[in-house]
């Protein structure tokens, strides 16, 4: 199989164009498509055969379950039970770049749910992702568009070399809107399990509670835990080596000074401007503008793999808003290798042999 690679202008929908793509979801094909925050490869969330698919294509263990992505709260009802007291907050996030961890109802094939007695479920503020699910007249299971632990898509281009030989459809839109992935919520505890493009000051504004934020949704981890060799866990992580640097922007030229070593540096374009010469620089936007990071962060990740550095630095940002998602990316894609002094970063380099 080839994929066909559909160009669609976001702005211009043209329906006739989507029909054979909400066709193949609706026959058990996988496509793959955009949304406000990533590119999805989906299926029929009701076809368990077709969903047992996308597990294949990504390389990604069935225990990990999928987003179920739907049109209207009338089909997310159908999948999952909204809690009443909810349901008008709920109303008011939606539709936008929030999941919601709910209890499942029985048409959900368990495969989506990866065995678990709740399902994610999101109405995705993309209109061309919501139409895409109109169409085909069923809900759509869908993670990222990655092979399992890589940087998540943010562009077409991302997707074909993996997949192209997956899926029936490519539907490319463009760039992502935002480009990090939805804010994940399990609703029986209003905790936080993953942070995204929807900012919890929002989600608590719009609820008028607390949100629970656990450390774990911050993506931090004990700190010598983490720098064990038996460290496997990866995600979104580059093949190049990344050290998350915690200390304060302007020391960092000072920090790799004399170390033999190709580095790359990946941060605010106002530290990349400071720095210069030592290392290559990737500049990510200005750091009083945390959405244009967000924006370019997985685009970037995926580019740094090309340059042949030994390794690559990169800074830390505020997390508020839309900063606490590209923290959790930044030290789940360093493997929760950090440091803020010279010694740190010399021990971390002795520890990835390089
Ligand atoms: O923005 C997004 O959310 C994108 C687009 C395509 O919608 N999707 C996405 O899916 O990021 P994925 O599979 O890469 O991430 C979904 C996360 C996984 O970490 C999974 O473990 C979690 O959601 N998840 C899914 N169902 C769950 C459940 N019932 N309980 C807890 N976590 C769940
Ligand atoms: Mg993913």
């Amino acid at each position: 199989m080839t994929a066909k690679i559909l160009k669609i202008n976001p702005k211009k929908i043209g329906h006739a164009r989507l029909r054979p793509v909400a066709d193949a979801i609706r026959k058990g094909k996988l496509v793959i498509f955009p949304t406000e925050t990533i590119y999805g490869i989906g299926a029929n969330a009701l076809d368990a055969k077709a969903v047992r698919g996308i597990y294949r294509a990504k390389g990604r263990p069935s225990k990990n379950p999928l987003i179920v992505h739907v049109d209207s709260m009338r089909m997310a009802k159908e999948m999952g039970d909204i809690p009443k007291k909810y349901e008008s907050r709920i109303a008011k996030a939606w539709p936008g770049a929030v999941t919601f961890v709910v209890k499942v109802r029985k048409i959900v094939p368990r495969v989506v749910t990866g065995g678990l007695e709740t399902v994610a479920i999101r109405m995705p503020e993309d209109r061309l992702t919501r139409e895409l699910v109109s169409m085909s007249g069923v809900p759509i299971a869908a993670p990222s568009a990655n092979m399992h632990g890589r940087p998540s898509p943010t562009s077409a281009r991302h997707v074909i070399g993996d997949f192209k030989s997956k899926v029936a459809f490519i539907v490319d839109a463009g760039r992502s809107k935002y480009g990090v992935e939805s804010t994940i919520v399990d609703l029986s505890t209003f905790t936080l399990l993953r942070p995204g493009a929807f900012p919890v000051e929002d989600i608590e504004r719009i609820f008028k509670m607390r949100l629970n934020v656990p450390e774990q949704a911050r993506g931090t981890r004990d700190s010598r835990k983490a720098l064990s060799p038996g460290m496997k866990y990866k995600h979104y992580a580059p093949s190049t080596p990344l050290f998350l640097f915690t200390g304060k922007p302007d020391t960092i030229g000072r920090l790799v000074k004399g170390i033999d070593a190709n580095i790359a540096f990946l941060g605010s374009s106002e530290t990349c401007m400071r720095i210069g010469g030592r290392m290559i620089t990737i500049p990510l936007g200005s750091r009083s503008d945390l959405r244009e990071i967000a924006h370019n962060l997985f685009d970037r990740l995926r580019f740094l793999d090309s340059l042949g550095v030994d390794f690559v630095i990169a800074e830390s940002f505020s997390e508020k808003g839309m900063g606490l998602a590209v923290m959790n990316r930044l030290r789940r894609a360093s493997q929760h290798l950090e440091f803020r002094t010279r010694k740190g970063l010399l021990d971390l380099k002795r520890l990835s042999q390089l």
